[in-house]
């Protein structure tokens, strides 16, 4: 593969929904923490391209993003027709974005949205501009909406932003300082590719005809992320396992668990996990289950002897990086 002038890179973490997936579709808050896993791109100049490539190990190939046409790279197309329309670029440049990517693609860990914010800011040091977390934010936006059909915007608000937030669609997100430095997650991969779009058109199925009981359901969501937080800010790491096993239940009667999701729970939890449950939009995906820094690798193990691949998380990583090249 051609390489041609680094012009600069930039990285975003994946997240993992500690509460209030699916909910928040609809206006409950959820809370999402930025882990240390990161999808990082790097863009160069590369003469006599014809047009702007991206390079991914996902594809393995180079793909014409722009101009194109196809649905693989529609998700980077909107990124760059975005960011061409809020810098006022007629030209096109002959740009090729490298993507390497840590975080598990399809799993619940923010791995499109990630990679969306980190395109765009790379893809903006071509023109000379460093993006503001913001602004490489809703640049993602645009690519999670080609890939999710009706996201909420918590993931590509976490890649760009890190930390951990409350969330609240339509209203933007709070910062919240957890106080849980002698805690890991453990995060374990079903290996169930599963599609965000059908798990959340499920949901809001199944939400339409529960009438009134769904809308109980939902209001106790809301409840639960609300004794989440004050939990999360007090560190208080016993209460917060009890409440994600009860979001684990709330998960469940939306119809997005699956027994692969289920018995990691229960063997995350038999391990001496403080609490765990599916994260992301289930039917598939990832589950974490919140340990002491003492009990994580036992955890680890428990979800490993049952053929899960796992990675222990630290919560709170950093957003948004970008490094220009000099000169
Ligand atoms: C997907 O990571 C989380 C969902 O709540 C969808 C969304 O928030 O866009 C299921």
């Amino acid at each position: 593969m051609a390489r041609g002038r680094l012009l600069g890179c930039a990285d975003a973490p994946g997240k993992v929904i500690l509460f209030g997936e699916h909910f928040v579709v609809e206006g409950v808050p959820a809370i999402a923490t930025a882990v240390g896993l990161r999808a990082r791109a790097c863009a160069y100049e590369v003469e006599g391209l014809g047009g702007v490539f991206v390079y991914s190990s996902v594809f393995d190939e180079s793909l014409r993003v722009f101009p194109s046409s196809n649905p693989k790279v529609m998700n980077f197309h909107e990124v760059v027709k975005y960011i061409h329309n809020m810098l006022g670029i007629d030209e096109h440049r002959d740009i090729l974005v490298r993507i390497d990517s840590a975080i598990p693609p399809a799993a619940g860990l923010g791995s499109s949205a990630a990679t969306a914010v980190a395109f765009a800011a790379a893809y903006a040091l071509a023109y000379g501009v460093r993006l503001t977390p913001e602004e490489a934010s809703r640049a993602a936006y645009e690519a999670e909406k080609i890939v999710h059909g009706r996201p909420s915007g918590i993931d590509n608000t976490i890649a760009a932003q890190g930390g951990t937030i409350l969330y609240r669609r339509g209203a933007g997100f709070e910062r919240i300082r957890p106080s849980l430095e002698g805690c890991r997650l453990v995060i374990a991969d079903t290996g169930v590719k599963r599609s965000t779009r059908k798990a959340v058109e499920l949901v809001l199925e199944r939400k339409r005809r529960l009438r009134r009981l769904g809308d109980a359901i939902y209001e106790t969501a809301a409840l639960l992320v609300e004794e989440a937080r004050r939990a999360l800010e007090e560190g208080d790491a016993e209460l917060l396992g009890i409440l994600m096993d009860v979001n684990q239940g709330l998960l469940n009667a939306m119809g997005v668990s699956i027994p692969r999701i289920e018995e990691l729970v229960y063997r995350a939890r038999r391990a001496g996990a403080y609490g765990a449950k599916l994260t992301g939009a289930g039917l598939g995906g990832c589950v974490i289950a919140l340990t002491s820094t003492r009990t994580a690798d036992a955890v680890s193990k428990a979800l490993e002897e049952a053929g899960a691949r796992t990675y222990i998380a630290e919560l709170d990583a950093p957003g948004l990086r970008v490094e220009p090249c000099r000169g």
